[in-house]
């Protein structure tokens, strides 16, 4: 019979526990700083050696998580390093695992890095050991490609090792949010993993929220991030809808917002970004087909998600006509490169996909991001793009300009003074005295 770990349970409540991250990103290095600062040890672990060695510095690679933090845990005296020497597994009594969980090119879960992961840790898995599966995926996920890795060392889930899957609810740049104090679910694997888990995040997190088991755990992640998908769908049909019912679909939200219970207000926008929410749902719909079973609400919300760039594009290209211009040759500034408002990461940003669909059509076109100085080389996109100054004097040199990020420095109505036409898809741009379209 499987007992709770007394001891492991002991050092995490005197600190004495090393505690492991894996995949030092926007989830992971939090975690790192979360725990080197409630006073556990930490290692850090990556492949990305280059992540390594700025952590090792003391700099930050991540706008938001401030240098001046990262400086005090890595160059300030403190227990903590950052190692691409996976050996050093060996040496942490609790692993979590914060590795990326895309889409491959069909829109299939892409779990090589969570396996590579199970893999390594296998390889190091000694007895007394706690693993934590964070990254977002379907439910199975821990059980299917943990448990059975680390079981087929020998080793006995419970009593000589520790599993539990609890899920991330990071949102970057959310000033009354952080790690701490966002509630956390956990679901182990079994009655000790689940005890152990527990005790290592209620050690530095204010309230966790036990479930029954990982898929439980699993499938809330999973749950949440639908709940948006499908919300941020049902808002933009509405905005198509409005829109040709000449009808404010901005005022229109404003209105039933005022409702004081049963109604949660979401907004329009150019399409889906992030790692999150235009990636995640799919890893369900994957799944369900498995059991024979389909998440149609999921894929709707997926097909009007991305057809928003598209029709964004459109009315774009009609506004330009209306103006008596051609898209072919015309200039236009989008702007917003990252995915949402005041932060620089830039992952499955829709306007890049704005910028494309209009140079496929003939537009010059050029971005402002005060957060993405540079457009990045990524997986998709390699745009080879600087940013434009932001500025009145610069937003007036464009036949266009298209809002796709509601950066706090776009809602300056003083930049919009003489611009010949902007494209709000945010509805941040003055409505007197500014020749605007909301799309
Ligand atoms: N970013 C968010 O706001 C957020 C929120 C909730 C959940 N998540 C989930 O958390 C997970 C991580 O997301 P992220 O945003 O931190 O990703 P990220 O790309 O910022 O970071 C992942 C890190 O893992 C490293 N990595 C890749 N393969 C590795 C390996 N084999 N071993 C060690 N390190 C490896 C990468 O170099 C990178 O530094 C994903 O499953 C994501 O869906 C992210």
């Amino acid at each position: 019979m499987s007992e709770v770990p007394h001891d492991l349970v002991a050092r995490i409540a005197d600190r004495s526990a090393r505690v492991g991250v894996i995949g030092l990103g926007y989830v992971g290095l939090p975690l790192v700083l979360l725990f080197e600062e409630a006073g556990f040890p930490v290692i850090g672990f990556d492949v990305d050696e280059a992540k390594t060695a700025a952590l090792t510095r003391g700099e930050s690679y991540i706008r938001h998580i401030g240098a001046e933090r990262i400086a005090k845990a890595f160059t300030g005296g403190g227990d903590v390093t950052a190692t691409t020497d996976f050996a050093r597994l060996a040496e942490c009594d609790a692993i979590i695992v914060c590795v990326p969980t895309p889409l491959g090119p069909h829109r299939e879960p892409d779990l090589k890095y969570v396996r590579i992961t199970a893999e390594t840790i296998a390889r190091h898995l000694r007895a007394g050991q706690l693993v934590v599966l964070e990254s977002t995926t379907y439910p199975g996920t821990t059980r299917e490609e943990m448990l059975t890795r680390f079981v087929d060392k020998g080793l006995v889930c419970g009593r000589d090792f520790f599993l539990a899957f609890s899920p991330e609810r990071e949102d970057p740049g959310n000033e009354r949010f952080n790690t701490k104090n966002i509630p956390k679910v956990v679901g182990g694997i079994d009655a000790p993993s689940q005890a152990v888990a527990a005790a290592l995040y209620g050690a530095v997190i204010d309230r966790v929220v036990p479930v029954s088991s990982p898929e439980v755990a699993e499938s809330a992640k999973l749950l949440e991030n639908i709940f948006r998908a499908v919300n941020i769908a049902l808002v933009n049909e509405m905005k198509v809808v409005f829109e040709r019912m000449n009808i404010d679909v901005w005022e229109v939200i404003e209105a039933a917002k005022t409702k004081p219970f049963g109604f949660m207000p979401f907004y329009p926008g150019p399409g889906l970004g992030g790692h999150c929410i235009p990636l995640d749902p799919f890893y369900l719909t994957w799944k369900a087909a498995e059991y024979g079973t389909w998440a149609r609400f999921i894929e709707l919300a997926g097909e009007i998600n991305t057809s928003m760039p598209r029709y964004v594009v459109d009315r774009t290209v009609e506004a330009i006509n209306r103006a008596g211009r051609s898209i072919v040759g015309a200039t236009i500034l989008i702007l917003g490169l990252s995915y949402k408002p005041d932060i620089d990461d830039d992952r499955e940003s829709p306007s890049f996909e704005l910028i494309e669909l209009l140079q496929e059509r003939g537009a010059v076109v050029s971005y402002c991001d005060p957060y993405v100085p540079f457009a990045r080389k990524g997986r998709k996109h390699d745009l080879g793009l600087a940013s434009a100054p932001c500025t009145a004097e610069e937003f007036a040199k464009y036949d266009a300009v298209l809002v796709s990020t509601p950066h706090t420095q776009f809602k300056d109505a003083s930049l919009y003074a003489n611009v010949k036409l902007a494209v709000d898809t945010r509805n941040i741009v003055p409505r007197d005295g500014v020749n605007v379209v909301r799309a």
